[in-house]
């Protein structure tokens, strides 16, 4: 065994990955595999480890390269080609660029933000493809750039291939400038050629210009160098061919050091990358740093592995965290349809796109095989998780789960959300799994720690985090996992109980829904007076997320929902049963009571209930029948919190803007709620929580977790005592609930910091 010497030259590398270099003992079938590339910008030359030469190979590397004045020249640059976006665009260019911008989620060309955000884009994209000319040219005799720069762009150096050169929207977009307003930034052709680490400074480089709002929807964060250097090599001794799906600027599957090749580095890379600006920055990334790769423009989730040249040996990915509510429609259920195909599982739709890159990517990998995966840790506790830790448990020798505390703040520098690093084996069938690690990482360990306590940690408590160790076979998919980076049983005898603060009621039973709950087209149809009308949330699946409010009502009505209920206050006019209000076949005049034709409203209202009586059989309907007036449902007290019981995944308790809004026997209520409002929305945030829901699986009253709970039980849900919390966590809880109200679905990041709230009140 050799240790590479700290004196080798390498020792001004950047950081946590060089100190883990130094750390890792090196075997002898791999001495000889340092490469370096300087003669080359290609082929990489092998050398002896003991021809490693005791100074830097290029001294002018430096830790980063990305400093202000580069960013503004940027900047200043793109503010010039900006105009150019408004007019005058070819329709081809426009057309391109409409496409370009959906699929980056930008506003259309006309805002502001967009039109910043593409020049931007644009300008990157130039100082990328200009940075890799430069790379290719530096050892042989090329015309510089300053001239004539697309043509060379175009056609850079005969005999390179490489996808990075080729034309996009972008390219358009800025050759439609002056080339004098681009020569600053061409001036900076050179700068990245002296990174260390050029997928950190690119990736920089992207975060500095692009603003975080343009991001998400293809959830372009990258991993923190530390991680992704653990990742990638724990899953590859080096020399492999490594996949990295949605790649970045390439920090996953970047060599340590640009200009030497060590026995750890991957011998291939085939990266993924849907945007094309990203594939860009990538190969830029990957090409500085002399890794061989290949760069795909490619959907991942459409990539088969026999698309690809090479047998792929690893995988490391850090995929898009994208929500489910903003995946487009269709292609969501494209990718839901792929994935239940692929699986066998019945995958839930509120999956987020990061668990159909993990369904995926086990059709890479062969026994044996191992994969790394960051993604934020929701899964391990949220309903959809429930199929993928099914999947997870059966197609891997899940080797160990990394968590990064949430309560600690985020790990990316970009993105507020929780990070956790799946360690996964390919197992063959029935072979035994042994032990999954979880690992609770508090404060940073150092990279040789860490990696050891996902190999063979010791378990307990470590000076930097927790390690629980617990065999895969003993593991439940429909458990909550992440009760197992803090084992400590929960211990639900000291918490209140829901039914001390609130009683539930079930909503009233309507009886002939399709009569009494109307749309606004049948109102209109039978014109039918508001008087008689009241708004109503007809069923749950018709709210989204944690809030019903007249918008989103109005947002029902106009989508043609049974928004309205047959609802009028008592009519002295109308007849006291159904029976009695059908006219007789002799005079077909009502029998008992005289219609009232002076009025409009009630004589439209009169023929509704006749249409009733005929159509509706109202005459032949026990709970029509039964109740003290039959024309109407009977009313219930308002309520301001609404709750979503028989649903699949777990219940929602649902703020209702308006307690006047009627509901019906499919949602329950909450009643004489002895709270102030910042109290119950501090308990609405617990009872949303997927700590609740925790709770809930293991209070032995609700054995089995939350899902057809009747109203007895819904009060006997375990809660945190809101009257008794300090009043900061009760104002920070109730915040996190408005802030889930104002999204329309289960929000990640909220959910993580609500947990983390109760964490530390419990
Ligand atoms: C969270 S970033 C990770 C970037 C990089 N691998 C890293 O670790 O820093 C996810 C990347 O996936 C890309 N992406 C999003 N959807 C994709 C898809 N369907 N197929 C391939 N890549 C995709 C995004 O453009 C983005 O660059």
């Amino acid at each position: 065994m050799v240790t590479i010497p700290q004196n080798s030259g390498i020792e001004a590398c950047n950081t946590e990955d060089s100190e883990s270099v130094y750390d890792t003992p090196v075997p002898d079938a791999v001495i000889g595999t340092l490469w370096k590339t300087t003669d080359s910008p290609i082929s990489p030359v092998q050398i002896d480890a003991e021809d490693i030469p005791e100074e830097p190979v290029f001294p002018e590397r430096e830790q980063t390269v990305i400093d202000e004045q580069f960013i503004a020249t940027l900047k200043t640059a793109a503010e010039t080609i900006k105009s150019s976006l408004t007019s005058d665009l070819p329709h081809k260019i426009r057309e391109n660029l409409d496409q370009w911008c959906s699929l980056h989620n930008l506003d259309g060309i006309e805002s502001e933000e967009c039109q910043t955000a593409i020049a931007r884009q644009a300008v990157l994209n130039l100082v990328l493809k200009a940075s890799l000319y430069e790379y290719y040219a530096r050892d042989r005799d090329l015309p510089s750039l300053t001239t004539d720069a697309r043509e060379k762009l175009q056609h850079p150096v005969s005999g390179v291939e490489n996808a990075g050169f080729d034309e996009t929207v972008l390219d358009s977009i800025v050759w439609h400038a002056e080339e004098s307003n681009l020569v600053p930034v061409l001036e900076y052709r050179d700068r990245l050629l002296r990174s260390m680490n050029p997928a950190e400074d690119i990736g920089e480089l992207y975060a500095a210009l692009l603003p975080s709002e343009c991001r998400p929807p293809l959830g372009q964060y990258r991993t923190p160098s530390d991680i992704g250097s653990l990742m990638k090599r724990w899953v590859s001794a080096g020399g492999d061919t490594l996949l990295d799906p949605g790649m970045g600027a390439g920090v996953l599957s970047s060599p340590v050091h640009p200009e030497l090749r060590t026995s750890g580095d991957p011998g291939y890379v085939t990266g993924v990358e849907r945007s094309h600006l990203s594939r860009l920055m990538g190969t830029t990334a990957l090409t500085l740093a002399g890794q061989p790769h290949s760069p795909w423009a490619k959907d991942f989730l459409g990539l088969l592995p026999e698309d690809l040249p090479n047998d792929v040996d690893a995988i490391v990915c850090n995929p898009p965290y994208t929500r489910s509510l903003d995946i487009p429609k269709g292609y969501q259920e494209a990718i839901n349809a792929q994935a239940t195909r692929e699986t066998g599982l019945d995958i839930s739709k509120r999956s987020p796109l990061y668990t159909y890159f993990i369904y995926h990517l086990q059709r890479f990998l062969s026994i044996g095989d191992r994969a790394a995966v960051i993604t934020p840790q929701a899964f391990l506790s949220a309903s959809y998780g429930d199929e993928l830790k099914e999947f997870l448990l059966s197609e891997f020798d899940v080797k160990a789960l990394v968590q990064y505390n949430p309560a600690n703040g985020s790990v990316f520098d970009d993105a507020n959300t929780t990070a956790l690093v799946t360690f996964l084996e390919k197992n063959a069938t029935g072979s035994d799994p042994g032990a999954t690690q979880f690992i609770r990482v508090d404060e940073p360990p150092s990279s040789s720690a860490l990696r050891e306590a996902v190999d063979t940690g010791k378990p307990g408590e470590t000076d930097w985090g927790f390690i629980n160790a617990v065999e895969q076979c003993d593991l439940m998919a429909e458990d909550n996992w992440q009760a197992l980076f803090h084992p400590v049983a929960v211990d639900t005898s000291d918490l209140a109980t829901l039914g001390e603060f609130v009683s539930v009621h079930r909503g009233r039973t309507i009886g002939k829904v399709d009569f009494f709950c109307l749309s606004e087209s049948k109102v209109e149809e039978h014109s039918l007076s508001e008087e008689y009308l009241s708004r109503m949330a007809r069923k749950g699946s018709h709210i989204d997320g944690y809030e019903f409010s007249i918008e989103d009502w109005n947002e029902n009505r106009a989508g043609g929902r049974e928004v309205w209920l047959l609802d009028p206050d008592e009519q002295e006019t109308l007849p006291a049963t159904p029976e009695e209000i059908i006219p007789t076949a002799v005079d077909s005049e009502p029998p008992v009571r005289q219609k009232a034709d002076t009025n409009d409203d009630i004589s439209n209202l009169w023929s509704y209930l006749v249409t009733g009586v005929k159509e509706y059989d109202l005459d032949d309907t026990g709970a029509v029948q039964n109740r003290p007036l039959w024309y109407r449902p009977p009313r219930q007290d308002p309520t301001s919190v609404l709750v979503e019981f028989a649903t699949r995944d777990e219940v929602r308790f649902i703020w209702l803007e308006d307690p006047e809004i009627r509901y019906s026997n499919n949602l329950y209520g909450f009643y004489d709620v002895d709270l102030t409002t910042t109290e119950l929305k501090a308990l609405l945030a617990y009872l949303n929580s997927n700590y609740a829901r925790h709770v809930a699986q293991t209070s032995p009253k609700l054995a089995g977790g939350y899902s057809n709970l009747r109203p007895k039980l819904i009060e006997d849900i375990p809660v945190v005592d809101p009257t008794d919390l300090p009043s900061d966590t009760v104002a920070a809880l109730a915040e996190a609930f408005d802030d889930m109200r104002e999204t329309d679905g289960r929000d990640d990041e909220i959910l993580d910091r609500i947990d983390a709230i109760l964490r530390t009140v419990r």
